[in-house]
């Protein structure tokens, strides 16, 4: 694991829930990673395949998308069907030689600012310990030159 890999997270949060956790966690002086890219969406079940991928290919070594407790979407199911839309993602990811675990769907209430900095803090690791997005380091020409170099 390289310590000085500084990850860049891009996180989908729903208005009503993760996105007020997360401004819970600030008020609540609870510190989790710089690394995070918040973009606040109105319901998860906003959150598409492109969404998701566009923020893979341009840049970020991991995606998080953050919804409301199951049962309790604003918009009824919008949690649900983001949930299934990660699942197909990640197939996805996976048939193009990019790690599953890259992507998460987590559900949290508004009430869960500390759960919020805890699983931000968990996952900034995770990525961490699987380094730069290949995607990145492909289109920057790294990847070509840090494969010479195991040689
Ligand atoms: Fe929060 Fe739908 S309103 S995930």
């Amino acid at each position: 694991m390289d310590q000085h890999f500084d990850p860049i997270i891009v996180a989908f949060c729903c208005w009503h829930c993760s996105y007020a956790a997360a401004d819970l966690a600030g008020t609540s002086r609870i510190q989790y990673p710089t690394n995070i890219r918040i973009i606040r969406v109105p319901c998860t079940g906003r959150v598409d395949l492109i969404h998701i991928f566009k923020a893979f290919a341009e840049g970020a070594d991991g995606v998080l998308v953050a919804g409301c407790l199951k049962g309790q979407c604003h918009y009824v199911d919008g949690n649900l069907k983001a949930e299934l839309r990660v699942i197909f993602a990640k197939r996805i990811l996976e048939s193009i030689g990019i790690e599953p675990e890259r992507l998460e769907m987590v559900f949290v209430s508004a009430a869960m600012g500390a759960e919020f900095a805890s699983i931000i803090r968990e996952f900034v690791e995770r990525i961490r310990s699987l380094g730069p997005n290949p995607a990145k380091l492909k289109k920057h020409g790294q990847l070509k030159e840090s494969t010479k170099s195991r040689e």
